[in-house]
């Protein structure tokens, strides 16, 4: 931890605005099953063991419970194919009771993901990841059903903390389908100035110096260094990247992709890594889920 001499930037309690968020979501799904005796419902889709999917599917599945939504659990081995999977997909899109699908990714090699992701219908796609929710949130004037959770918790994090986004620099560092591109997007729409950097990019340092808003998702260990910083910026970390330490019981601990102790010296906002957006992509997902649920009952 820096000395409070040293610290300079205000802490974006991510956990805090996540649980006032889960608080609303839930007040609206008792509103809804009062009133038109509808409950949400969310099929959260796991392929295989992985460790890291399947810890956050559960905390996905938690998350539902709690604010009330209906989580359809559906978990497919290691060796399902692509074809089962798309049926499964189909029967999904065609069941009443389901109002959005998570497919969690990545999935195993041998299915296309492409594939996958293009067969969920576009008003269950509470991912947002459908190409169509994509391309529509690339064109200016069109609107998606649904934005993709995780950029979408970065841009509330902003809003809710009172950072002014138009006209400012904004730079995302990393260009994945999940994070970097859809973040990227999302900040041209609010009518920032947005540079992408990634690993080809010459001058990232340079780049990312200049900018007001840093969205950090290039998934490397403390990557982005306090000198990097602008004095003032406001600091996104998207990263969550686990590394050795001995002196936990689990052996290790998660880190963002700024140096943390640093960035705290210069920047004029940051959001710690765990505690961060990591509980807003989730907030989020609950409330596109929320959304789809309200736009079938004509809410
Ligand atoms: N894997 C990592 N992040 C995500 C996400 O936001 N949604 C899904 N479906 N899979 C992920």
């Amino acid at each position: 931890m820096a000395s409070s001499a040293d610290q300079k930037a205000k802490i974006i309690d991510g956990k805090a605005i996540a649980q006032t968020i889960r608080s609303e979501i839930a007040e609206e799904v008792r509103g809804l099953s009062e009133k038109y005796g509808k409950v949400p419902g969310l099929a959260v889709v796991i392929v295989g063991s992985r460790k890291d999917s399947q810890s956050y599917v559960r905390m996905k599945r938690k998350a539902c419970a709690e604010v009330g939504i209906k989580s359809i659990d559906v978990d497919l081995p290691e060796d399902v194919s692509e074809a089962d999977l798309i049926s499964k997909v189909y029967e999904l899109n065609s069941n009443p009771d389901v109002h959005g699908i998570l497919v969690q990714l990545p999935l195993p090699k041998h299915i296309n993901e492409e594939n996958v992701l293009g067969a969920i219908s576009i008003e269950k796609d509470v991912d947002g990841f459908h190409p169509l929710n994509i391309g529509k949130l690339a064109m200016k004037g069109r609107e998606p059903l649904f934005l993709p959770c995780t950029p979408k918790g970065c841009l509330e994090l902003l809003v809710r903390s009172g950072i002014k986004i138009k006209s400012q620099r904004a730079v995302v560092v990393g260009r994945s389908n999940i994070v970097g591109l859809p973040v990227s997007l999302l900040l041209l729409k609010a009518d920032a100035t947005v540079s992408i950097v990634h690993s080809r990019s010459q001058d990232s340092e340079k780049i990312i110096r200049e900018a007001d808003i840093i969205i950090a998702a290039a998934g490397q260990a403390a990557m982005i260094k306090g000198d990097w910083i602008k004095p003032g910026a406001a600091v996104i970390d998207v990263g969550t990247n686990a590394v050795d330490d001995p002196s936990k019981k689990s052996g290790y601990r998660l880190v963002g992709d700024v140096d943390y102790k640093e960035a705290c010296k210069v920047a004029g906002y940051i959001t710690p890594v765990p505690g961060g957006v990591g509980p807003m992509t989730v907030a989020m997902l609950l409330k596109n889920t929320l959304d789809g649920a309200k736009r079938v009952i004509g809410q």
